[in-house]
């Protein structure tokens, strides 16, 4: 029988829509399940694509169905499970064979097996996959780590079943090691964010304005036709469509308000704060998550200090306000996540490609958007300036400020929590500020701690003469 070009281990959802959609794109694949039924169902619901596909039952089998030198993609959970299978693996390999971890790995983790597989001199890739299940077995968006040459070795078959921005494939490289994961997770970082930028407009519609969630989904629909143009506002609007089949009423409305999550965000949130790298929007959206999950207490606060009171007049924020919100708040919290990214490629020495980073993400991921393609464009002009102050984005800020402002104060001032758009406004502030209030933070260190502080008269470093007394 003839080999495979490919192998995968693990048949979970993304798995299976992974092998499919490689399947499709006309390469043999062979895979494996740790549970043999889940192999054997996976098979039934192949159809056409049975044919190029070979199913096996032990890892032996499944390395001895892939042409040399092979190529064996884990779709395993996050964790030790991915260690555990390359442990279980490597001794079946020839030293050329290449293992690609594609699934939502820790960046530090997959650091560290890229260096073991280097000291064993192995291949070795990280690759970061997003696009839901949909994404994967149509056209995920991928962000390669690793060595080059394994890239190279593989690239036209992530390519081709990527998702295409025009002719481009939304697959790339993106440095050595642990890179692509760490793109990856700010991508998530970033996704946490939109979606929350979102559901705090949603809320003042809701709450605000008493807004039904057919009225609200007709707004995400005409915002989907603008500069807000995303898959985000996109599902926003169809999630707030749709009917709940046995209630009758809208799905949003019996949904809990608990939201949660499997850490991606946190991770980029934890890394941002390793690197100095200041990203108060992300870190708003991640904190929105855990005080969701704090039902109870939100429960008792409202008993104990009665709900916010949060209805709005008609025109105390205008639909064009809070257009303006997302589009500025979507702005600052891209601008954050790229800086990240960043610091990270210089810290790491990963000379990430920033404007690739851009282009990789405008079709298959989760925040695919049209203003991303004009980000990719700011960021290759300037790959290492603030979006913010790219002539393209500052102008769209110049026009959009005072929506965000009148939306975050109103929002605020009558007790609706609007974390993350709040966090963008003091972003922007912050970032307009020459002069900012640090001389009182650096007075104060120098006071207890003999810090010392620049003078705004001289250079070198200072101290004053406090008298600690007074
Ligand atoms: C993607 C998503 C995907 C996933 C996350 C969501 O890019 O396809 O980001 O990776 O949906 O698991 O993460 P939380 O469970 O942390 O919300």
């Amino acid at each position: 029988m003839e080999k495979s070009e490919i192998g995968l281990v693990g048949l979970g959802t993304m798995g299976a829509m992974l092998s499919l959609n490689i399947a499709e794109k006309g390469f043999a694949i062979s895979v494996y399940n740790r549970t043999g039924a889940k192999t054997d169902a996976f098979m039934a619901g192949a159809g056409d694509l049975e044919n190029k596909i070979t199913p096996t039952k032990t890892l032996e089998e499944l390395v001895a169905s892939i042409a040399s030198p092979r190529t064996i993609i884990l779709m395993v959970q996050a964790g030790s499970a991915v260690d555990d299978q390359i442990a279980a693996l490597r001794p079946l390999l020839n030293k050329e064979d290449l293992i690609i971890d594609a699934g939502n790995a820790n960046f530090r983790d997959t650091n560290a097996r890229a260096s073991a597989a280097m000291e064993a001199g192995v291949p070795f890739l990280g690759i970061g996959v997003s696009g839901g299940e949909e994404g994967a077995r149509h056209g995920p968006s991928i962000m390669g780590g690793g060595q080059r040459s394994a890239w190279d070795r593989v690239s036209h078959i992530l390519e081709a079943i990527s998702a295409k921005h025009g002719e481009t494939a939304c697959a790339t490289w993106m440095g050595e090691s642990g890179s692509g994961h760490f793109v990856k997770a700010v991508h998530n970082g970033i996704e946490y964010a939109d979606m929350q930028m979102i559901a705090e407009v949603y809320g003042v519609m809701r709450d605000g304005f008493n807004q039904s969630a057919k009225e609200i989904a007709d707004v995400f629909d005409g915002w989907n036709q603008g500069v807000l143009q995303s898959y985000l506002i996109e599902i926003s609007g169809a999630v707030a469509k749709a009917d709940d089949p046995t209630s009758g009423k809208p799905v949003l409305d019996i949904i809990l308000d608990r939201a949660g999550q499997k850490g991606t965000g946190r991770w980029t949130v934890v890394e941002a704060q390793h690197l100095g790298a200041p990203i108060p929007v992300i870190e708003a959206a991640v904190s929105a998550r855990n005080i969701s999950s704090q039902l109870n207490e939100r429960q008792q606060g409202e008993s104990l200090f009665g709900a916010a009171p949060t209805s709005l007049n008609e025109g105390d924020i205008s639909p064009q306000d809070l257009e303006s919100a997302l589009i500025a708040g979507k702005i600052m919290c891209y601008a954050q996540g790229f800086a990240l990214l960043n610091s990270a490629s210089e810290a790491f020495d990963w000379s990430l490609p920033l404007p690739a980073v851009a282009e990789v993400w405008r079709e298959g991921c989760i925040i695919r958007s049209a203003m991303l393609n004009d980000m990719a464009t700011a960021l290759g002009t300037d790959p290492s300036r603030n979006l913010m102050f790219a002539p393209f984005f500052a102008d769209l800020m110049k026009k959009h400020e005072a929506g965000l402002r009148k939306m975050v104060s109103v929002s605020l001032a009558n007790g609706l929590p609007v974390p993350a758009l709040a966090s963008a406004l003091t972003y922007f502030d912050m970032m307009r500020t020459s002069r900012s209030t640090a001389n009182m933070i650096q007075a104060q260190r120098d006071f207890f701690g003999a810090h010392s502080f620049e003078r705004i008269d001289s250079a070198g470093s200072h101290h004053g003469h406090w008298d600690p007394t007074a």
